[in-house]
């Protein structure tokens, strides 16, 4: 008796490491497909609900997306479609429910919250509509502190601050607090820190929408040059000048693709 319960034992274990083989089989040949094919964004039936109470809403329903490195993506789609939800999910700043998404070639789907945030740290450079400015800072220190964070020293976080903020056209700004700046200055600013570690992917949302036309030209044309430099963009926008940009437009409603343009 007690023979043939380790019999059955020994092949339960070996079904579980077939299986695990298997998995690992499987997370290897997507990996060399992603390296092979420079997909730096792959999102795999992805799946994000909010509980409110007893109460579940589906921001993301079975999403299945595949952003190339240099890829400029814009998302497009009614209010509550679930685009912000799917550029946090992109950028680890949540986790999904359901799915897999790899960033870079990592899986971020299955990462723990400290691991999480270290990754996007050095891996996503997000904008938000926003800004999200640190208020005590000036414009100078918004933009090294990211990579105060990543560790960098001192004085070459200053070196790519002022580097940055010559790009954006804000060196002349470097010693104002947010509430002394525009609000387009501010998003410039934000956009500055979101490159500060270099990052491969930039991901921004409705990152114009509050600002006049004249500043939405001038982020424009910081975004033509980051397209020029091959980064990765993915933009959640109704903004018609950032949407002329794109490679390709992904069409949201309801927490799904409805079509790629
Ligand atoms: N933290 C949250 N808790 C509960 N529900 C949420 C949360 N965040 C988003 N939702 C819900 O998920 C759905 C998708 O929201 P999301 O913010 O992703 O939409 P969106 O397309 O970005 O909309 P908008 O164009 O207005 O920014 C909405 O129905 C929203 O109410
Ligand atoms: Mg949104």
């Amino acid at each position: 008796m007690t023979q043939f319960n380790m019999k059955s034992d020994d092949v339960s274990k070996d079904i579980k490491l077939r299986e695990v083989n298997n998995r690992d089989e499987e997370a290897g040949l997507l990996i060399s497909r992603l390296k092979n094919e420079k997909i730096i964004i792959y999102c795999k039936d992805l799946v994000k609900d909010y509980a409110i109470g007893d109460f579940i809403v589906r921001a993301v329903d079975h999403i299945s997306l595949e952003i190339r490195e240099g890829e400029f993506v814009i998302v497009k789609g009614p209010s509550g479609a679930g685009k912000t939800t799917l550029l946090n999910l992109i950028g680890g700043l949540d986790s999904p429910n359901e799915g897999e998404i790899y960033n870079s070639m990592v899986k971020i789907s299955a990462m723990r919250e400290d691991a999480l945030a270290t990754f996007r740290l050095i891996n996503s450079g997000f904008v938000f509509q926003n800004y999200n400015l640190i208020s005590t800072l000036t414009a100078e220190e918004n933009v090294m502190f990211p990579s105060k964070l990543a560790g960098v020293s001192f004085s070459n976080q200053r070196k790519r601050a002022v580097e940055l903020l010559k790009m954006v056209g804000l060196i002349d700004r470097r010693e104002h607090l947010p509430f002394q700046l525009s609000a387009g200055e501010q998003q410039r600013v934000a956009i500055a820190r979101a490159l500060v570690n270099d990052p491969p992917i930039i991901l921004g949302d409705e990152i114009t929408a509050n600002l006049d036309l004249k500043t939405s030209d001038k982020i424009k044309s910081i975004f033509e040059q980051l397209k020029s430099e091959k980064k990765t963009v993915v933009i959640a926008t109704h903004d018609t000048k950032l949407i002329d940009l794109a490679d390709r437009i992904v069409l949201f409603e309801d927490g799904k693709i409805i079509k790629i343009e």
